[in-house]
């Protein structure tokens, strides 16, 4: 099916009693994503790094008066196969489900010619990007299968469609992140009612962008919140049928 925001879907939540985990929800576009799906009726999972910064979207959440949401304090460059497994089996208990899964965060890392790459950087931006990924999938799968449709989103990026120079681990992760998504959408495709696809956001303002091109005019740039409609989208019963694709945030906004 031919993604499209046209539908007969107009209640204006949307995503009301879905259980939604953010990965990277503290901050750039995981941030506003988590805030964005809660305003429409979302349970999210917020998971990340760095504890205050969950804290402080937890708050805000609960300021605005939205379904209160978890957190999950998880480092994904550390965290072994075990501690998926013992989150996954949190998420199970608590709430029975998950309706959708948006894997966000992601390391850049250091952009360099590939004969300057060092292997401590390489293997922390797959571990990061890709290898969590995968972890992290496999571990909710039982969740995700107990959902009535669930919805996969891993997030990819231009340099994980066509390669550029010096962008490294990084690009080679992206491009991974589609092999990943593709493969799991083709045995996801019969038996089960899940969605998977992948969603590059597009040049965004936020601190790996600002990393990227420390040069760049911020005004030029579109901000996370502007992204939002489209992970709504993607977790809500209107992109039903959307499965194995690769898309832009732009077309969907
Ligand atoms: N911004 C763009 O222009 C752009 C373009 C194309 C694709 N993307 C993709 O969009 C996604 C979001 O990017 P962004 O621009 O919002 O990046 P960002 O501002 O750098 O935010 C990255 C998020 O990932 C989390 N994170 C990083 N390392 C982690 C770890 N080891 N464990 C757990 N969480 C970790 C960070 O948490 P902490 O803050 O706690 O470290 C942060 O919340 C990424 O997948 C990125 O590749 C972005």
């Amino acid at each position: 099916m031919e993604p499209s925001l046209q539908s007969s879907n107009t209640s204006s939540l949307p995503l009301e009693s879905k259980v939604i985990l953010v990965t990277g929800a503290g901050s750039g576009i995981g941030k506003a994503v988590a805030l964005g799906l809660a305003k429409k009726g979302a349970t999210v999972v917020l998971l990340g790094k760095t504890l205050e910064k969950l804290n402080a979207v937890y708050d805000e959440i609960e300021t605005a008066g939205y379904p209160q949401a978890a957190i999950a304090p998880l480092d994904l460059e550390k965290a072994t196969e075990p501690e998926y497994l013992h989150f996954a089996d949190v998420i199970y208990q608590e709430f029975g489900r998950l309706d959708g899964l948006i894997h966000n965060a992601a390391w850049l890392g250091e952009l360099a010619p590939m004969e300057l790459q060092g292997i401590e950087n390489w293997n922390k931006v797959l571990q990061i990007n890709l290898t969590s990924n995968f972890l992290l999938t496999k571990a909710l799968m039982p969740a995700l299968k107990n959902a009535p449709k669930a919805s996969i989103v891993f997030t990819s990026s231009g340099v994980g469609r066509k390669g550029k120079a010096y962008w490294g681990p990084y690009a080679v992760s992206k491009f991974a992140i589609e092999g990943l998504m593709q493969t799991l959408a083709d045995e996801l495709e019969t038996n089960t009612k899940i969605r998977v696809n992948s969603l590059n956001p597009g040049a965004t303002l936020t601190k790996m962008r600002r990393t990227a091109f420390p040069g760049e005019k911020p005004e030029t740039l579109p901000t996370p919140e502007q992204l939002v409609p489209a992970y709504i989208y993607l977790m809500s019963e209107q992109s039903q049928g959307v499965h194995g694709q690769a898309l832009n945030a732009r077309d969907l906004i």
